[in-house]
C-alpha cells in the first residue's frame, strides 16, 4: 500500500554567520527512509521533535516533492498524480485544519462530499456512524471557529473519512484532546482498523496512542529509522523488566536481598519498595517477600513503553 525506497528531504536554511551574513546549511529532515506499509496495517511512526516525521507524511500525501528517493501510496507517485491520490487517502494534519471556518460542521461535511462526489446514500452512512462513535451532533451546526480543539478534531476526523479512503494518515490526532476525547478518538480508530480495510500511519507524542492501536511501530531519529517491529520487540531489545511494587508493614531489614531481583526504589519512609524482576518469575518473588517481611499491598507493573522509548530516543 505504502512504499518509500531511500526517501530523502533536504531542506536548504539560511543561519547567522556573523553580523550580516548568513549562510546556507542542508537540513537532512528524512534522510533515507526505507519503509513497506501493507494494506490493513496500522504503524505508528514516532520520533523525537524534529525526527521527520511530519515531513515524511506530507511526502506521503503529496504536499512536499522528495529531494531523492523513491515513493508510492496506493500504487501512485503522490506529488505527480496527487488529485487521483487525494480521493485515495484521508489526512489529519492536528495543527491545520481542512475545514471550512466561518462554516457550520455539517456544511464543511456537505461541501466535502461534492469535491469528492461521493453518493449521497454513502456519504449519509459514513456520518451517521461517526456521529454516532465520535459524538458530533452537539455541535454540527457550530462554526468551526467556535469549536474546542476537541470538538474540532473530531470533526477532521470525520472529514478525512467521508470519501471512505483506503489509507489514513494522521499526524498527532490526539494533541491538546483531553483524557476523554482521546480515548474517544482511539476507540474510533481502533474500530476503523478492526474492519483490516484500512491502512492507518499515525505520528503522535501520547505513546498510548500507540500501545492501543498499532502493532507496529517504527521509530526515526535525525531522518532516520532506528526501530521498526512491535512493541514487545522494543521492549525485548531494551530488555524491559515487569516491577514488583509492594507497601511494606515495616522497612526492609537493611542486608535484605530478593533472589532475581533488583531493588529499584525505596519511598514513603522505606514502606513502598520497588523490585524489578530480572531473572525470576513475579509468584517466586512476591513468595520471597512476603515470606520476609510483612507485607499489606502488592502490585505488578508492566514495562513502561514511556521509558523504553526515553532511551531509544537518548541512546547514540
Ligand atoms: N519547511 C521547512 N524548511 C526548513 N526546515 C524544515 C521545514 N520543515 C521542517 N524542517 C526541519 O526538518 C526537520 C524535521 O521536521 P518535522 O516537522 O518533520 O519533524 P517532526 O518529527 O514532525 O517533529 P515534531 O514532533 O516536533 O512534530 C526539523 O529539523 C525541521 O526544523
Ligand atoms: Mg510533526
Amino acid at each position: 500500500m505504502i512504499k518509500m525506497q531511500d526517501l530523502q528531504k533536504h531542506f536548504t536554511v539560511r543561519v547567522k554567520a556573523g553580523r550580516l551574513r548568513r549562510k546556507k546549511r542542508t537540513v537532512a529532515a528524512v534522510d533515507g527512509v526505507n519503509l513497506t506499509i501493507e494494506r490493513g496495517e496500522m504503524v505508528g511512526y514516532i520520533g523525537p521533535n524534529g525526527a521527520g516525521k511530519s515531513t515524511t507524511l506530507k511526502m506521503l500525501t503529496g504536499v512536499l516533492t522528495p529531494s531523492a528517493g523513491e515513493v508510492s501510496v496506493c500504487g501512485l507517485a503522490p506529488v505527480p498524480q496527487r488529485t487521483k491520490l487525494a480521493l485515495r487517502i484521508g489526512v489529519v494534519f492536528g495543527q491545520r485544519s481542512q475545514l471550512w471556518w466561518d462554516l457550520p460542521l455539517h456544511e464543511s461535511f456537505e461541501l466535502l462530499r461534492h469535491i469528492y462526489r461521493v453518493p449521497a446514500a454513502e456519504h449519509a452512512a459514513r456520518l451517521r456512524r461517526c456521529r454516532s462513535l465520535l459524538d458530533l451532533d452537539e455541535f454540527l451546526d457550530t462554526p468551526v471557529r467556535q469549536l474546542s480543539l476537541g470538538q474540532r478534531m473530531r470533526g477532521e476526523l470525520t472529514a478525512a473519512l467521508l470519501h471512505g479512503p483506503e489509507v489514513l494518515f494522521l499526524d498527532e490526532p490526539t494533541i491538546g484532546l483531553d483524557v476523554v476525547s482521546k480515548q474517544a478518538v482511539r476507540a474510533f480508530l481502533a474500530e476503523l482498523g478492526a474492519t483490516g480495510d484500512v491502512t492507518l500511519v499515525l505520528t503522535t507524542h501520547d505513546l498510548a496512542d500507540i500501545e492501543r492501536l498499532c502493532e507496529r511501530l517504527v521509530v526515526i531519529d535525525h531522518g532516520r529509522v532506528v526501530h521498526d517491529g512491535s512493541i514487545e520487540a522494543l521492549h525485548a531489545r531494551y530488555g524491559s523488566r515487569r516491577s514488583l511494587v509492594a507497601d511494606l508493614e515495616q522497612p526492609l531489614p537493611a542486608d535484605f536481598a530478593l533472589p532475581g531481583t533488583v531493588l529499584t526504589a525505596v519511598t514513603a519512609n522505606g514502606h513502598r519498595v520497588t523490585f524489578s524482576l530480572e531473572s525470576t518469575t513475579a509468584a517466586a518473588a512476591v513468595a520471597g517477600l512476603v515470606a520476609a517481611v510483612p507485607v499489606r499491598d502488592l502490585s505488578l507493573l508492566e514495562p513502561d513503553i514511556e521509558d523504553v522509548v526515553a532511551r531509544l530516543y537518548t541512546s547514540p
